[in-house]
């Protein structure tokens, strides 16, 4: 295939969810929250938590698995694997390495991206410019967090939020005009300490005061977060679709980020999309930060709710600050059924 001529396109896609439910009620008993206040406030009703033993490589692999097995993918064919998550292993090396090793994936380049909840944007649109390119034909793209080890439990401003899981996707190459259609990345490094983990880095390294002070944990201004979201997501969105040289008419499903039902719903309004276009699934994981977006897409896609040649809008914002958007032709067919 001629390299001026290609995109890259989603031919396999998994997830990892893990077992231990969650619920609201179960909250109550450890914080001063609940059940009401965390539904009406945000829609989440329950969230999967991993037990002490998993961390984000573990779920990246069992996820790759799946999307490597619906692509037809030999892990030993794999050119590149991004994963992308705040939640890492090790602060080195990446999570992406560990994953490149469980597999097998011999000859892939492996490298992790940071960019809060909207790391899976970002990490499918990296993979997807080397993908065009030419310099490689295929790449393992995955969001993987373990946010549940790393909230501070006694935090009721945070602890209820967050959600344990991975969603990986196979990108292909394929001719342009389908698979991504359009990508738009932005950051803005004034609201970096709106969301963060404050100690463990360069900056403030670990010490028995920045353990006591619980700074290792998620610090959170969810105000100032809420409105930055609330604003980006429907910008974000409308840049994405007038670079693809589309109309809020042409989409056929929105997948955003899932961090809060009434920031999809000011995003939904902006758009003019009718609700049954836009998938929701934060009541049953809360907020998977950037394993949000691909478990979401392989929910609908299993579903059987895509077609190919559908236009799929995927737009999320996150820590940084920051936000993307990516518009996809999708050109999988709907699955057999059963496959569920
Ligand atoms: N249970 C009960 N009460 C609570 C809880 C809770 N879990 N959390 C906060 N409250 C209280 C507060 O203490 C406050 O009480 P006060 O008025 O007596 O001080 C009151 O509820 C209102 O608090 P706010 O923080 O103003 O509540 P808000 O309506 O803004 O909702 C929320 C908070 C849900 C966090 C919202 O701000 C939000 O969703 N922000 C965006 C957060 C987000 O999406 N973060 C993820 C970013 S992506 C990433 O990269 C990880």
């Amino acid at each position: 295939m001629p390299t001026e001529l290609r995109s890259a396109a989603i031919v396999g896609i998994g997830s990892c969810l893990p077992e231990r439910v969650v619920s609201n009620a179960e909250l109550e008993q450890i914080v001063d929250t609940s059940d009401e206040w965390i539904r009406s406030r945000t829609g989440i009703c329950e969230r999967r938590i991993v037990d002490s033993t998993k961390a984000a490589s573990d779920l990246a692999v069992q996820a790759s698995l799946a999307a490597l097995a619906m692509a037809g993918l030999p892990a030993a064919a794999v050119d590149l694997i991004i994963v992308a998550t705040i939640t890492p292993d090790n602060i080195f090396p990446a999570t992406a390495s560990r994953v490149q090793e469980r597999l097998g994936a011999r000859k892939a380049a492996a490298f992790d991206i940071s960019a809060g909840c909207t790391g899976f944007v970002y990490a499918l649109g990296v993979a997807s410019q080397f993908i065009a390119t030419g310099l490689y034909n295929n790449a393992l793209v995955i969001g993987s967090e373990v946010l549940s080890k790393f909230v501070n439990w006694q935090d009721r401003k945070t602890c209820v939020l967050f959600g344990d899981g991975a969603g990986a996707v196979v990108l292909k190459a394929v001719p342009a005009g389908e698979g991504l259609l359009g990508l738009h990345l932005g950051s803005d490094g004034s609201g970096a300490d709106y969301l963060a983990i404050p100690a463990g880095g360069s900056r403030l390294p670990a010490s028995n005061s920045t353990v006591q002070r619980q700074l290792h944990t998620v610090h959170m201004n969810g105000p100032e977060v809420f409105k930055f979201a609330v604003r980006i997501m429907g910008e974000a969105s409308l840049k994405v679709l007038k670079k693809a040289g589309l109309n809020k008419e042409d989409i056929d499903f929105l997948v955003p980020h899932q961090a809060n039902s009434r920031i999809i719903d000011a995003a939904t309004k902006r758009l003019g999309l009718e609700p049954e276009k836009v998938y929701i699934n934060l009541e049953r994981y809360g907020n998977m930060s950037a394993a949000s977006i691909p478990v979401a897409l392989e929910e609908v896609y299993l579903a059987g709710k895509l077609k190919v040649g559908d236009i799929v809008l995927l737009v999320a914002f996150g820590a940084g600050l920051t936000w993307g958007a990516a518009v996809l032709k999708w050109v999988l067919d709907v699955p057999e059924e059963g496959a569920s």
